[in-house]
């Protein structure tokens, strides 16, 4: 089955706010249809991951080039991995980021990558112990956004 994925942004002059709203809703007769919005059904297609690792001055210092060159390791069809600038973490670096989960790692080091893959990746389990405390403050909230 496919889906049509629209999103809506408000906004409005008192809030610089956005919100963006997923609406997803089975594709049927009525539905436009229009090459670029239609999607596979979730189930029938893996997952694709995208982790970028910070490569900017606080994070290199951390060996952040090391724990990019182990991510790499792992990169593939259902997995990209690439640097990236500074992501706004340097006290908390290496800094690493997954997406579309929106997952933010930090203090990761060369030995926790297999971690974060076999977990995270494989098994959809954030690494308790490495998340970022400032946007993943509630363990179980987390675990309930990434599974709905
Ligand atoms: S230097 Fe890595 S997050 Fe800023």
């Amino acid at each position: 089955m496919c889906y049509v994925r629209s999103y809506l942004v408000f906004s409005s002059n008192d809030q610089t706010k956005r919100l963006a709203l997923m609406i997803k809703q089975p594709l049927s007769a009525n539905t436009p249809r229009l090459m670029g919005d239609l999607i596979p059904d979730s189930a029938a297609t893996p997952k694709r991951q995208f982790i970028q690792v910070c490569q900017y001055r606080s994070c290199r210092r951390f060996q952040s080039a090391a724990v990019l060159a182990a991510f790499k390791q792992y990169a593939g069809a259902d997995l990209m991995v690439s640097a990236s600038s500074c992501l706004g973490q340097c006290g908390s670096g290496p800094t690493v980021r997954v997406a579309p989960d929106n997952v933010w790692y930090c203090r990761v080091l060369p030995q926790d990558v297999a971690t974060v893959i076999e977990q995270h990746i494989h098994q959809g389990k954030p690494v308790k112990r490495l998340l970022h405390p400032r946007f993943h403050p509630d363990y179980q909230r987390l675990l309930d956004r990434l599974q709905s």
